[in-house]
């Protein structure tokens, strides 16, 4: 399965920050933002990337994961010149999907907890899998509504009244038909093409599955001043507590055999002196005895 991480987008409520850069690459307590949802996508597999961003943001990305390979990966780079809604990605990465099934990661996205998504990738066969995640504010989403059976039975986005409490997290598991619908697709009234309309047509077409997260799941939300603050501070709790990093690209890599052990510990040697490092070594170490 291919990847695709969006991280374009306008970030205007955490302005000043983003003036100085942009929103996905904020630091969520140790590490830039976009660490997160890639960290989650190679947890599932995922070894082809293709990162979208704005024009002017792609060089900082470019910068910090170069094509992918230090990481055992590869990672491609394409520009949204606008941000003109979420299903774009799909038209501006087409050639990158190719014919293969596709996952989208909003680069803002925090999970944690589990292992919710390990069965979803690789089980994952048709159609398209989104999940479902209890949350006090459902109208800032796209919200799903279920019915007795646990079948979902309509999506909106953004409503003023929602059905539910279930709002739709930013991780989206496709077929290759994404590719055609994405192309079908105009604009919303608020001019984007939107990746709920995405989700509505494979709900037409029968083919669409979603996937409640349970309660102890942690989907956090870094779009504003406040809830970034919140998002380092509970990323910072569990590490200290655990003795472990959340969001750490080089260990997911690595235990998922994307990067053999003597990689990693190239790849550490070529890092400064710091926490990340000493922690990078303890994984390593930990590689050495098993
Ligand atoms: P939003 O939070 O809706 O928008 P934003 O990031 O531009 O922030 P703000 O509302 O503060 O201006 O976007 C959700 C995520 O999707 C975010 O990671 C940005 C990304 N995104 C794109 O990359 N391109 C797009 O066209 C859209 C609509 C969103």
């Amino acid at each position: 399965m291919k990847g695709i991480i969006l991280a374009g987008g306008a970030g205007s409520r955490l302005y000043p920050l983003t003036l100085v850069a942009s929103k996905q690459l904020q630091p969520v307590y140790d590490k830039p933002m976009v660490y997160y949802p890639l960290t989650t996508l190679i947890e599932g597999g995922v070894r082809e990337f293709c990162l979208i961003s704005t024009p002017h943001d792609l060089p900082r990305y470019r910068q910090l994961f170069g094509d992918g390979s230090r990481l055992g990966l590869q990672i491609e780079y394409r520009e949204q010149a606008r941000p003109e809604g979420i299903a774009q990605a799909f038209r501006i990465a087409d050639t990158f999907i190719g014919k293969d099934p596709v996952t989208l990661i909003l680069g803002d996205n925090i999970f944690y907890g589990a292992d919710a998504f390990t069965q979803a990738f690789s089980s994952f066969s048709q159609g398209a899998v989104i999940f479902g995640y209890h949350v006090q504010d459902p109208e800032r989403y796209g919200v799903v509504e279920f019915d007795r059976a646990g079948n979902a039975i309509s999506i909106e986005e953004k409503p003023k009244q929602p059905r539910s409490n279930y709002a739709v997290p930013g991780l989206y598991l496709f077929d290759n038909s994404v590719v055609s619908i994405a192309r079908d697709l105009t604009p919303s009234p608020r001019g984007e093409l939107e990746i709920t309309d995405v989700n509505l047509e494979y709900m037409r077409r029968g083919q669409l599955k979603v996937h409640r997260l349970n309660r102890g799941f942690a989907w956090l939300d870094a779009g504003t001043s406040s809830s970034l603050h919140e998002a380092s501070a509970y990323v910072q709790t569990i590490e200290k507590r655990a003795g472990i990093k959340i969001g750490c690209p080089e260990e997911a890599a690595f235990r998922r055999g994307f990067l053999s052990l003597s990689a990693l510990q190239t790849l550490i040697t070529s890092l400064p002196r710091c926490e990340y490092r000493a922690y990078l070594e303890s994984v390593a170490d930990e590689g050495v005895r098993a």
